[in-house]
């Protein structure tokens, strides 16, 4: 089954951007450790607010009790489509600031999605996919991956090579062949007052 969906636009994107989207049929291959290592070398090295790096990961491969763990709290939902992916990563992310432990970390949610992102993008270029979720049972997973105090299990992402898009059940396949859809950047870049479309926007449309 033949399917392109990469991002629809005329603008020439870096292909990691442009080829990346979130699939539910995943091949089950094994990922190469190097290129698993990369991924996380890639988190790493993301920015964060006064360096505090609050990301934390819990890695779980198909088979063993870590993916189980993470697998059996998805909602319904995700488990129809996750169980494919050989990797499943639990990402937390660190309240409080270290040097000062009484301070919330307000950074700390903003931090580890952007970690995710740099995560995400060595991963593409490496040929993976990944597909994350917010679906699942955050108190009881916590507990499962006995994740403590202070910490916020905030994502679970299923990661791996593509699949076939046939070996989903026919409502996801609907869904794996649908076409991405993204607001204007009118909608989302403003100069001026909030809400105010740059008029970068309209010189550029109009080259
Ligand atoms: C924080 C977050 C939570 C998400 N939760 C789910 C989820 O529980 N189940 C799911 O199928 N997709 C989930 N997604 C995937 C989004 O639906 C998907 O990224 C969005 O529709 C855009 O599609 P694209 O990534 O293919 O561009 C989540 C994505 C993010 C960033």
């Amino acid at each position: 089954m033949n399917m392109d969906k990469s991002a629809r636009t005329n603008q020439v994107l870096h292909p990691v951007l442009h080829h990346r989207w979130s699939p539910r049929a995943f091949d089950s291959r094994a990922i190469p450790t190097d290129i698993l290592e990369r991924m996380f070398e890639a988190a790493r090295w993301s920015p964060s607010s006064s360096n505090e790096q609050p990301w934390r990961f819990i890695v779980g491969f198909n088979g063993d009790e870590t993916h189980a763990r993470i697998f059996d709290h998805l909602t319904e939902a995700n488990r129809l489509w996750a169980s494919s992916a050989p990797v499943l990563i639990a990402a937390v992310t660190k309240l409080n600031r270290t040097k000062y432990p009484e301070r919330e970390n307000t950074a700390a949610l903003y931090d580890l999605g952007q970690s995710l992102a740099h995560l995400t993008f060595q991963a593409a270029a490496d040929g993976l996919f990944i597909h994350q979720m917010s679906g699942f049972n955050t108190y009881e997973l916590e507990k499962a991956l006995g994740v403590p105090d202070g910490y916020k299990l905030f994502t679970v992402s299923a990661v791996g090579y593509k699949g076939k898009p046939e070996q989903l059940p026919p409502k996801l396949l609907i869904r794996e062949l649908s076409e991405r859809v993204r607001q204007p950047l009118e909608n989302m870049v403003f100069t001026g007052m909030f809400g105010q479309a740059a008029a970068f926007l309209q010189e550029a449309k109009a080259k």
